[in-house]
Protein backbone atom coordinates (compact mmCIF):
# COMPACT_ATOMS: atom_id res chain seq x y z
CA UNK A 1 0.00 0.00 0.00
CA UNK A 2 2.89 2.45 0.86
CA UNK A 3 3.95 1.87 -3.01
CA UNK A 4 0.69 3.16 -4.45
CA UNK A 5 1.55 6.78 -3.87
CA UNK A 6 4.64 6.56 -5.84
CA UNK A 7 2.91 4.71 -8.67
CA UNK A 8 0.44 7.36 -9.29
CA UNK A 9 3.34 10.03 -9.81
CA UNK A 10 4.52 7.84 -13.08
CA UNK A 11 2.97 7.95 -16.52
CA UNK A 12 -0.26 5.57 -16.27
CA UNK A 13 1.83 2.40 -18.70
CA UNK A 14 4.59 2.33 -16.30
CA UNK A 15 2.00 2.54 -13.17
CA UNK A 16 0.07 -0.12 -14.36
CA UNK A 17 3.65 -2.28 -14.91
CA UNK A 18 4.49 -1.18 -11.16
CA UNK A 19 1.24 -1.70 -9.72
CA UNK A 20 1.20 -5.24 -11.18
CA UNK A 21 4.69 -6.10 -10.06
CA UNK A 22 3.67 -4.59 -6.04
CA UNK A 23 0.58 -6.79 -6.59
CA UNK A 24 1.95 -9.87 -7.81
CA UNK A 25 5.15 -9.14 -4.74
CA UNK A 26 2.30 -8.68 -2.26
CA UNK A 27 0.19 -11.91 -3.09
CA UNK A 28 3.26 -13.82 -3.25
CA UNK A 29 4.27 -12.34 0.15
CA UNK A 30 0.68 -12.95 1.77
CA UNK A 31 0.21 -16.25 -0.01
CA UNK A 32 3.13 -18.10 0.89
CA UNK A 33 4.24 -16.89 4.32
CA UNK A 34 3.53 -20.28 6.11
CA UNK A 35 6.44 -21.17 3.68
CA UNK A 36 9.07 -18.93 4.88
CA UNK A 37 8.32 -19.17 8.93
CA UNK A 38 11.25 -21.78 9.00
CA UNK A 39 14.55 -19.12 8.82
CA UNK A 40 16.30 -22.48 8.23
CA UNK A 41 17.30 -24.47 5.03
CA UNK A 42 14.86 -25.11 2.43
CA UNK A 43 12.51 -28.38 1.83
CA UNK A 44 14.93 -31.30 2.71
CA UNK A 45 14.78 -33.45 -0.74
CA UNK A 46 15.93 -36.37 1.88
CA UNK A 47 13.04 -36.11 3.94
CA UNK A 48 9.00 -36.96 3.47
CA UNK A 49 7.41 -34.07 2.26
CA UNK A 50 10.82 -33.27 0.16
CA UNK A 51 10.77 -37.08 -1.69
CA UNK A 52 6.43 -36.73 -2.27
CA UNK A 53 6.99 -33.37 -3.74
CA UNK A 54 9.39 -35.17 -5.96
CA UNK A 55 6.93 -38.06 -7.36
CA UNK A 56 4.14 -35.56 -7.24
CA UNK A 57 6.44 -33.39 -9.71
CA UNK A 58 5.78 -30.06 -7.39
CA UNK A 59 8.15 -27.53 -6.89
CA UNK A 60 9.58 -26.40 -3.91
CA UNK A 61 9.58 -22.93 -2.20
CA UNK A 62 10.76 -22.45 0.60
CA UNK A 63 9.39 -25.02 3.19
CA UNK A 64 6.48 -25.85 0.97
CA UNK A 65 5.57 -28.09 -1.92
CA UNK A 66 3.69 -26.44 -4.11
CA UNK A 67 1.84 -27.68 -7.40
CA UNK A 68 -0.45 -25.53 -10.07
CA UNK A 69 -4.24 -25.81 -9.45
CA UNK A 70 -5.99 -27.25 -13.07
CA UNK A 71 -8.97 -25.07 -12.88
CA UNK A 72 -7.58 -21.84 -11.50
CA UNK A 73 -4.01 -22.41 -12.47
CA UNK A 74 -3.08 -21.05 -9.16
CA UNK A 75 -0.54 -22.22 -7.32
CA UNK A 76 -1.43 -24.46 -3.89
CA UNK A 77 0.34 -25.51 -0.97
CA UNK A 78 0.56 -29.36 -1.28
CA UNK A 79 3.27 -30.03 1.19
CA UNK A 80 4.48 -27.93 4.11
CA UNK A 81 7.39 -29.06 5.97
CA UNK A 82 8.69 -27.54 8.97
CA UNK A 83 10.47 -29.98 10.71
CA UNK A 84 13.28 -28.94 13.19
CA UNK A 85 12.14 -25.39 13.02
CA UNK A 86 12.66 -24.66 16.79
CA UNK A 87 8.97 -24.24 16.90
CA UNK A 88 7.07 -23.99 20.37
CA UNK A 89 3.92 -23.30 18.81
CA UNK A 90 1.80 -23.74 15.90
CA UNK A 91 -0.96 -20.93 14.72
CA UNK A 92 -1.65 -19.90 11.38
CA UNK A 93 -0.86 -22.32 9.10
CA UNK A 94 -4.49 -22.07 6.90
CA UNK A 95 -2.49 -20.79 3.91
CA UNK A 96 -1.92 -24.63 4.03
CA UNK A 97 -5.31 -25.90 4.49
CA UNK A 98 -4.88 -27.34 0.53
CA UNK A 99 -2.22 -29.47 1.83
CA UNK A 100 -1.57 -33.28 1.90
CA UNK A 101 1.54 -33.42 4.19
CA UNK A 102 2.48 -31.80 6.57
CA UNK A 103 5.84 -32.39 8.74
CA UNK A 104 5.94 -30.68 12.15
CA UNK A 105 8.52 -33.55 13.99
CA UNK A 106 11.57 -32.63 15.75
CA UNK A 107 10.10 -28.98 16.98
CA UNK A 108 9.60 -28.88 20.73
CA UNK A 109 5.90 -28.27 20.38
CA UNK A 110 3.87 -27.31 23.58
CA UNK A 111 0.50 -27.43 22.57
CA UNK A 112 -1.64 -27.56 19.22
CA UNK A 113 -4.92 -26.14 19.28
CA UNK A 114 -7.91 -28.42 18.09
CA UNK A 115 -9.07 -26.04 15.75
CA UNK A 116 -5.72 -25.32 13.94
CA UNK A 117 -6.31 -27.90 11.41
CA UNK A 118 -9.98 -26.92 10.48
CA UNK A 119 -10.65 -26.93 6.76
CA UNK A 120 -7.78 -29.34 6.17
CA UNK A 121 -9.43 -32.18 4.19
CA UNK A 122 -6.77 -33.22 1.99
CA UNK A 123 -4.52 -33.66 4.52
CA UNK A 124 -3.81 -37.54 4.81
CA UNK A 125 -0.17 -37.78 6.00
CA UNK A 126 1.03 -35.55 9.27
CA UNK A 127 4.23 -36.38 11.17
CA UNK A 128 4.35 -34.77 14.66
CA UNK A 129 6.80 -34.49 17.78
CA UNK A 130 6.04 -38.32 19.53
CA UNK A 131 3.93 -36.11 22.81
CA UNK A 132 1.86 -34.62 20.60
CA UNK A 133 -1.28 -36.46 20.04
CA UNK A 134 -2.71 -36.55 16.14
CA UNK A 135 -5.44 -34.09 15.57
CA UNK A 136 -9.22 -35.32 16.01
CA UNK A 137 -7.42 -38.33 18.09
CA UNK A 138 -6.29 -41.79 17.11
CA UNK A 139 -10.24 -42.36 16.19
CA UNK A 140 -10.04 -39.94 13.17
CA UNK A 141 -6.81 -41.55 11.64
CA UNK A 142 -6.40 -45.09 9.70
CA UNK A 143 -3.03 -45.66 11.02
CA UNK A 144 -1.21 -43.59 14.53
CA UNK A 145 2.41 -44.93 14.84
CA UNK A 146 5.15 -44.19 16.85
CA UNK A 147 8.61 -44.33 15.79
CA UNK A 148 11.83 -42.89 16.77
CA UNK A 149 10.64 -40.14 18.76
CA UNK A 150 8.28 -39.10 16.49
CA UNK A 151 4.56 -39.88 15.83
CA UNK A 152 3.01 -40.39 11.92
CA UNK A 153 -0.78 -40.49 11.29
CA UNK A 154 -1.92 -41.89 8.26
CA UNK A 155 -5.12 -41.63 6.02
CA UNK A 156 -7.40 -39.27 7.56
CA UNK A 157 -10.83 -41.32 8.03
CA UNK A 158 -14.05 -39.36 6.78
CA UNK A 159 -16.02 -38.88 10.64
CA UNK A 160 -19.36 -38.57 8.44
CA UNK A 161 -19.04 -42.04 6.95
CA UNK A 162 -18.85 -44.04 10.24
CA UNK A 163 -21.31 -46.30 11.27
CA UNK A 164 -23.22 -44.89 14.20
CA UNK A 165 -22.72 -42.08 16.50
CA UNK A 166 -21.04 -39.02 15.16
CA UNK A 167 -22.98 -37.90 11.88
CA UNK A 168 -25.65 -38.22 14.05
CA UNK A 169 -25.40 -34.45 15.08
CA UNK A 170 -26.12 -33.20 11.62
CA UNK A 171 -29.83 -32.29 12.31
CA UNK A 172 -32.82 -33.69 9.81
CA UNK A 173 -32.68 -32.49 6.21
CA UNK A 174 -28.87 -31.68 6.67
CA UNK A 175 -25.90 -33.49 5.15
CA UNK A 176 -22.65 -34.21 6.91
CA UNK A 177 -19.66 -33.01 5.12
CA UNK A 178 -15.65 -33.46 6.29
CA UNK A 179 -13.34 -30.50 7.76
CA UNK A 180 -10.24 -31.66 8.87
CA UNK A 181 -9.20 -34.15 11.21
CA UNK A 182 -11.84 -35.01 13.65
CA UNK A 183 -14.11 -32.25 12.50
CA UNK A 184 -17.31 -32.10 10.43
CA UNK A 185 -20.19 -29.51 8.97
CA UNK A 186 -23.27 -29.88 8.47
CA UNK A 187 -24.95 -27.94 5.77
CA UNK A 188 -28.82 -27.70 5.07
CA UNK A 189 -29.90 -30.16 2.10
CA UNK A 190 -31.76 -28.93 -1.29
CA UNK A 191 -34.41 -26.34 -0.03
CA UNK A 192 -34.06 -26.69 3.43
CA UNK A 193 -32.89 -23.49 4.95
CA UNK A 194 -33.00 -21.57 8.40
CA UNK A 195 -32.32 -22.22 11.98
CA UNK A 196 -31.48 -26.31 12.27
CA UNK A 197 -32.37 -26.58 8.08
CA UNK A 198 -35.97 -26.49 9.59
CA UNK A 199 -37.55 -24.51 6.86
CA UNK A 200 -38.70 -25.54 3.35
CA UNK A 201 -39.46 -23.88 0.02
CA UNK A 202 -38.21 -21.19 -2.06
CA UNK A 203 -36.42 -18.69 0.63
CA UNK A 204 -36.06 -14.86 -0.66
CA UNK A 205 -39.20 -14.87 -2.90
CA UNK A 206 -41.87 -16.19 -0.27
CA UNK A 207 -40.40 -14.80 2.59
CA UNK A 208 -39.90 -10.97 1.36
CA UNK A 209 -42.36 -10.82 -0.99
CA UNK A 210 -44.95 -13.09 1.23
CA UNK A 211 -46.35 -9.97 3.53
CA UNK A 212 -45.93 -7.53 1.35
CA UNK A 213 -47.74 -9.29 -1.49
CA UNK A 214 -50.54 -10.23 0.95
CA UNK A 215 -50.99 -6.24 2.53
CA UNK A 216 -51.41 -5.78 -0.92
CA UNK A 217 -54.63 -7.64 -1.65
CA UNK A 218 -55.94 -6.38 1.96
CA UNK A 219 -56.02 -2.68 0.53
CA UNK A 220 -57.33 -3.69 -2.79
CA UNK A 221 -60.29 -5.48 -1.49
CA UNK A 222 -61.03 -2.42 1.07
CA UNK A 223 -60.65 -0.01 -1.61
CA UNK A 224 -63.10 -1.92 -3.40
CA UNK A 225 -65.29 -2.39 -0.90
CA UNK A 226 -65.61 1.55 -0.22
CA UNK A 227 -66.00 1.95 -3.59
CA UNK A 228 -68.84 0.27 -3.76
CA UNK A 229 -70.58 1.25 -1.13
CA UNK A 230 -69.92 4.76 -2.15
CA UNK A 231 -71.29 3.69 -5.54
CA UNK A 232 -74.09 2.01 -4.14
CA UNK A 233 -75.04 5.28 -2.19
CA UNK A 234 -75.18 7.94 -5.03
C1 LIG B 1 17.95 -33.73 5.61
O1 LIG B 1 17.13 -34.73 6.22
C2 LIG B 1 17.85 -35.87 6.62
C3 LIG B 1 16.85 -36.90 7.11
O2 LIG B 1 15.71 -36.29 7.65
C4 LIG B 1 18.87 -35.46 7.69
O3 LIG B 1 19.61 -36.59 8.07
C5 LIG B 1 19.80 -34.39 7.14
O4 LIG B 1 20.65 -33.92 8.16
C6 LIG B 1 18.98 -33.22 6.59
N1 LIG B 1 19.87 -32.26 5.98
C7 LIG B 1 19.82 -30.96 6.26
C8 LIG B 1 20.78 -30.10 5.52
O5 LIG B 1 19.03 -30.48 7.09
C1 LIG C 1 -5.14 -32.11 -14.23
O1 LIG C 1 -4.63 -32.16 -15.57
C2 LIG C 1 -3.97 -33.36 -15.91
C3 LIG C 1 -3.38 -33.23 -17.29
O2 LIG C 1 -3.84 -32.12 -17.95
C4 LIG C 1 -4.96 -34.53 -15.81
O3 LIG C 1 -4.31 -35.73 -16.11
C5 LIG C 1 -5.52 -34.58 -14.40
O4 LIG C 1 -6.49 -35.60 -14.31
C6 LIG C 1 -6.14 -33.26 -14.01
N1 LIG C 1 -6.53 -33.31 -12.61
C7 LIG C 1 -7.72 -32.86 -12.18
C8 LIG C 1 -7.97 -32.97 -10.73
O5 LIG C 1 -8.55 -32.39 -12.94
C1 LIG D 1 18.29 -29.91 12.60
O1 LIG D 1 19.02 -28.79 12.09
C2 LIG D 1 20.36 -28.76 12.47
C3 LIG D 1 21.01 -27.51 11.93
O2 LIG D 1 20.07 -26.52 11.63
C4 LIG D 1 21.08 -30.00 11.97
O3 LIG D 1 22.41 -30.00 12.43
C5 LIG D 1 20.38 -31.25 12.49
O4 LIG D 1 20.95 -32.40 11.92
C6 LIG D 1 18.90 -31.20 12.12
N1 LIG D 1 18.21 -32.34 12.72
C7 LIG D 1 17.43 -33.15 12.03
C8 LIG D 1 16.81 -34.27 12.79
O5 LIG D 1 17.21 -33.01 10.83
C1 LIG E 1 -2.94 -26.43 25.68
O1 LIG E 1 -4.09 -25.76 25.17
C2 LIG E 1 -5.23 -25.89 25.97
C3 LIG E 1 -6.37 -25.21 25.27
O2 LIG E 1 -5.98 -24.45 24.18
C4 LIG E 1 -4.97 -25.30 27.33
O3 LIG E 1 -6.10 -25.47 28.16
C5 LIG E 1 -3.76 -25.99 27.98
O4 LIG E 1 -3.45 -25.36 29.20
C6 LIG E 1 -2.56 -25.90 27.05
N1 LIG E 1 -1.46 -26.66 27.60
C7 LIG E 1 -0.20 -26.21 27.62
C8 LIG E 1 0.81 -27.13 28.21
O5 LIG E 1 0.10 -25.12 27.17
C1 LIG F 1 -3.00 -43.73 19.95
O1 LIG F 1 -2.15 -44.56 19.18
C2 LIG F 1 -0.82 -44.65 19.68
C3 LIG F 1 0.00 -45.44 18.68
O2 LIG F 1 -0.67 -46.59 18.24
C4 LIG F 1 -0.84 -45.29 21.06
O3 LIG F 1 0.47 -45.37 21.58
C5 LIG F 1 -1.72 -44.46 21.97
O4 LIG F 1 -1.84 -45.06 23.24
C6 LIG F 1 -3.09 -44.25 21.38
N1 LIG F 1 -3.82 -43.30 22.19
C7 LIG F 1 -5.06 -43.52 22.60
C8 LIG F 1 -5.68 -42.47 23.43
O5 LIG F 1 -5.67 -44.53 22.30
C1 LIG G 1 -18.37 -44.92 3.27
O1 LIG G 1 -17.73 -46.12 3.68
C2 LIG G 1 -18.01 -47.25 2.87
C3 LIG G 1 -17.31 -48.46 3.45
O2 LIG G 1 -16.57 -48.16 4.58
C4 LIG G 1 -17.54 -46.97 1.43
O3 LIG G 1 -17.88 -48.05 0.60
C5 LIG G 1 -18.21 -45.71 0.93
O4 LIG G 1 -17.71 -45.38 -0.36
C6 LIG G 1 -17.94 -44.55 1.86
N1 LIG G 1 -18.64 -43.35 1.40
C7 LIG G 1 -18.07 -42.15 1.38
C8 LIG G 1 -18.93 -41.04 0.91
O5 LIG G 1 -16.93 -41.95 1.75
Amino acid sequence: MKMKAGCSQLNPVLSVFIFNLCFYASCQLTGLQVCKLCSGTSLNATAAVGKFCFVSAGTIDGRCCLRNDNTTDREHIIGLDLSNCSLTHVEDLQDASTALMIDLSHNPIVNISDTTFEGFIEMNYMILPEDIVCPGGNTSWDKVEVKDGTRFCEGQKNICNQTGQLSINCPENSLCAPYGPGLFECSCADNYHGYKCLRKGEFPALQVFGPLGASTVVIAFLLWVTQRRKAKSL
